[in-house]
């Protein structure tokens, strides 16, 4: 009885992720998916957690979203039995690599589109990771209420940019001022878009036999004409919808809609609720581990710190992967090989968080945590399991950081070890001389780390630039060759350590990498890195190979400015 239940309770969770390029309607389409599970009330209640554009300084809004991001973390609500997680993946225009790490806990992702922007840049990133990992994606094409790009077009433009292939399961009705509605392939009925759709959630009207008269009198001549072209033309380009391909990360189904108009969103929901994967099997180092087993397995994905200087403790964001995770009960932390036991996990509902006894795979905990926890970390029931982390890809921006306080240098150490554990940046520390660098994703972190060390730890540091195009992390077959020894020697200069003790090459530049390449043919340089696992799991860890690594080697353009420069 009770195992019935269990199974049940995984199979009524959808736990994933919103990934779209800044301004594109992210922020909009979730609230509503919120209004739809009635976890909010009114709109506006995620709104204030997005950076404005007016905002004074682009840093401080950072920080103050950090503050409100621990309510938007995880969104969870019910919506016709299903229970939905939504992770924030947050995105504004310093994109960080928080963003890619959540998607290690999410089942499946809806990537939102501007209709009249298209593909942007952050979402191509960012598909990309989810595409290498064939994470099943839906598109919703937003904004359809704007004049923006043909239907067909921006069809081809999402297959061509982010390589997918689509299927469309809704279809616009003209668009911007002539936007009439939407044709629901997927459930075969009409929805018109009018003055009410606003404020009215509408359901649509069956619609199955498209060469009926009626399509005239409902839409007028022209439109009736043009979507029965359009559909057909749907029918004979595009692959009829698969769920299994879907599952696979093989197709991608589109919907189109307007989120701010609450319309097309619904369409989207029910689809989402009906072919969106429950929980699924994860791959530990040891083995696949599948969600109905019993005992508990879980992996933290993000660490959120505590706002408040003065508790210094930090949420620990658990995804449950098999089992049952129940209060009070000890678990095994297995990197540091002990039994940890949590009086006041917390779950979320809606924007709340609140204190829950028991949770199931596919929901996510937030446990309080005074250090013990570090990103790619594994909880178990006693089984030595070590979930596999996404990699981390070569910082874009590097700078060596000073110590600007010499009396407070045991709390800068702190600080930067510590804001490393939140994966705010990565740390390398030089060969030759010791010297500490940051690397970050976007240059605007540096800020928020400066910030961060004097608020949270009382320590000052200071910058300076240190031109780095990429940090190659470095692998040999036999590190005792001429060769290797060679290398190190001659490269001295620009050797450096990892957090983990990895040996890191912080190219100058693309010309003295590609030289290095040439001349060092049995030393390998990998793009990204497994930075976020447990550490016994390091060992036969397999790292991508930078060459076939994608965007990150494709953006380089103006990196060689190091500190300053660079990013685009
Ligand atoms: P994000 O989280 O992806 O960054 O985007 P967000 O939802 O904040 O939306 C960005 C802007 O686009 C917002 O306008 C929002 O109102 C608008 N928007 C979202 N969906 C639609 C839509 O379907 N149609 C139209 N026309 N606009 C849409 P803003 O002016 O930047 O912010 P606000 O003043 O409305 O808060």
């Amino acid at each position: 009885m009770e195992r019935m239940s269990f199974t049940q309770e995984i199979e009524k969770r959808r736990t994933f992720g919103i990934i779209s390029h800044p301004d594109a309607g992210k922020t909009t389409l979730t609230e509503k998916l919120l209004l739809f599970g009635g976890a909010i009330q009114e709109a506006g209640a995620v709104k204030n957690n997005k950076i404005k554009k007016t905002a004074t300084s682009d840093f401080m809004e950072i920080e103050r979203q950090r503050g409100i991001s621990v309510a938007t973390s995880v969104l969870a609500f019910y919506y016709k039995d299903k229970k939905i997680n939504i992770l924030d993946t947050p995105g504004h225009k310093d994109i960080a690599e928080d963003t890619f790490r959540t998607l290690t806990a999410v089942d499946s992702v809806i990537v939102v589109i501007d209709v009249a922007k298209g593909v942007e840049e952050q979402t191509e990133k960012l598909v990309e990771v989810c595409r290498m990992r064939h994470i099943p994606m839906i598109v919703f094409i937003n904004k359809l209420d704007r004049e923006g790009k043909d239907a067909f077009d921006l069809l081809d433009e999402v297959e061509s940019k982010l390589k997918l292939t689509v299927t469309p399961l809704s279809f616009p009705l003209g668009m911007g001022h002539d936007f009439k509605g939407i044709y629901n392939i997927y459930e075969r009925n009409i929805n018109l878009f009018t003055a009410e759709s606003k404020t009215k959630i509408s359901e649509g009207q069956a619609f199955e036999d498209l060469h009926s008269r009626e399509l005239e009198t409902l839409i007028g001549d022209s439109h009736a004409t043009q979507l029965r072209e359009e559909l057909d033309l749907v029918s004979g380009v595009y692959p009829p919808f698969d769920r299994d391909a879907y599952l696979e990360g093989e197709l991608q189904p589109v919907f189109f809609g307007s989120a701010l108009n609450n319309f097309g969103v619904r369409e989207l929901l029910d689809c989402f609720i009906a072919i969106a994967p429950s929980p699924r099997p994860k791959s530990a180092e040891e083995r696949l581990v599948r969600p109905d087993e019993p005992d508990m397995t879980g992996f933290v994905f993000k660490i959120h710190a505590n706002m408040d200087p003065k508790h210094r403790d930090r949420l620990a964001f658990l995804k449950i992967v098999s089992g049952t995770f129940k209060r009070n009960t000890p678990y095994l932390h297995i990197r540091l090989n002990k039994k940890l036991k949590f009086s006041s996990p917390n779950a979320f509902f809606g924007d709340k968080k609140q204190i829950v006894d028991t949770s199931y795979p596919g929901d996510i905990v937030g446990l309080h945590d005074t250090g013990n926890f570090k990103i790619g970390d594994t909880l178990t029931e006693g089984e030595l399991l070590h979930y596999k982390g996404i990699p981390s890809f070569s910082p874009e921006h590097f700078r060596y950081i000073n110590n600007a306080d010499p009396m407070k240098s045991k709390q800068l150490a702190k600080g930067i070890d510590q804001l490393m554990d939140e994966g705010v940046a990565q740390l390398f520390t030089l060969d030759l001389n010791g010297r500490k660098v940051i690397g970050t994703v976007g240059a605007l972190q540096y800020e928020v780390i400066q910030y961060r060390l004097e608020h949270e730890y009382g320590a000052k540091c200071t910058y300076e630039p240190f031109p780095v195009h990429k940090a190659c992390w470095v692998a040999t077959e036999d590190e005792k060759s001429e060769e290797y020894l060679d290398f190190l020697r001659v490269k001295q200069k620009y050797m450096a350590k990892d957090k983990k003790g990895q040996t890191v090459f912080l190219a100058d530049s693309h010309f003295s990498l590609e030289m290095a390449r040439q001349k060092y043919p049995s030393v390998k340089f990998h793009f990204t890195c497994l930075l976020y696992t447990s550490d016994a799991a390091d060992e036969g860890v397999e790292v991508e190979v930078g060459g076939g690594g994608g965007w990150v080697l494709g953006g380089g353009g103006g990196g060689g400015g190091g500190g300053g420069g660079g990013g685009g």
